[in-house]
């Protein structure tokens, strides 16, 4: 059994003040029955590490850098994440593809650093609207996952997240048979990779204008084992509403 996930990504909002949202998400949700987890920006993630300590929910980063350590201003390492107590990193996400020009091979050496770091990579795939419309998505999708996901992933270590590029943020949604569609795929490509075990393990999250109203037709589709959701995590009460749709689905 796939256990389901809620991952709220905060992008590049929040400062102190945010952390008591996560406060009352913890609050809300004492003992969840499934895996919640908060991506805060960096500046933010040791102390909501702290705030969540001796809670169940767990925090992650939105990026990390390939190296492990070096000259690279700006940039932060898989070790790092670990050190501001994260377990998680969201990689490949479109906004770092798209603003920061990250290509799948580069997404694929992020990833290995975060595992051999001991994180969860949950890895970012989607395709654009152009993309969609010249019937492409397939293609598109399987070429990101071949080119982003490293050969160590395993059921524990892997998560994908579908997030169709312009779905996000648009309070756009593909219908439930595109999300299915998709989901499916992404599952038989990765058990004719790993194999049926690790295959059949590794958590598929949708991602993109997730919102409390739509959730719960979301998480009903096969292969859905749970969402990444932005905006809609930045408010603890709409997140919990998409909380509560995960744990009853
Ligand atoms: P959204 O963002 O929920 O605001 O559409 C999703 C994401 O980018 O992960």
């Amino acid at each position: 059994m796939r256990r389901k996930l809620a991952a709220g990504n905060w992008k590049m909002n929040g400062t102190t003040a945010a952390l008591s949202e996560l406060e009352a998400l913890a609050r809300a949700h004492p003992s969840p029955s499934i895996d919640v987890l908060i991506c805060p920006p960096a500046t933010l993630l040791h102390r909501a590490a702290e705030a969540a300590r001796g809670t169940e929910i767990s925090v992650g980063g939105q990026n990390c850098h390939a190296a492990t350590s070096g000259a690279h201003t700006g940039d932060i390492s898989a070790d790092m994440l670990v050190d501001a107590g994260a377990n998680a990193v969201i990689l490949g996400h479109s906004e770092r593809r798209e603003d920061h020009g990250e290509q799948n091979e580069d997404v694929r050496a992020k990833a290995r650093v975060a595992m051999d770091a001991g994180l969860k990579a949950i890895i970012c795939v989607g395709e654009s609207l152009e993309q969609r419309e010249a019937a492409n998505t397939l293609d598109i999708i399987g070429g990101q996952l071949s080119g982003s996901i490293p050969d160590q992933s395993t059921g524990e270590n892997l998560i994908v997240a579908y997030e169709p590029i312009w779905a996000i943020g648009t309070g756009k949604v593909p219908t439930l048979n595109e999300i299915g569609e998709v989901h499916d795929f992404i599952r038989a490509r990765l058990e004719r990779r790993f194999g049926e075990g690790v295959g059949r393990s590794v958590r598929l999250l949708y991602g993109g204008s997730v919102k409390p109203s739509n959730a719960k037709d979301i998480f009903d589709v096969s292969n859905v084992d749970g969402a990444l959701v932005g905006g809609a995590s930045l408010k603890a009460q709409d997140f919990s509403g998409i909380i509560d749709a995960l744990q009853k689905a």
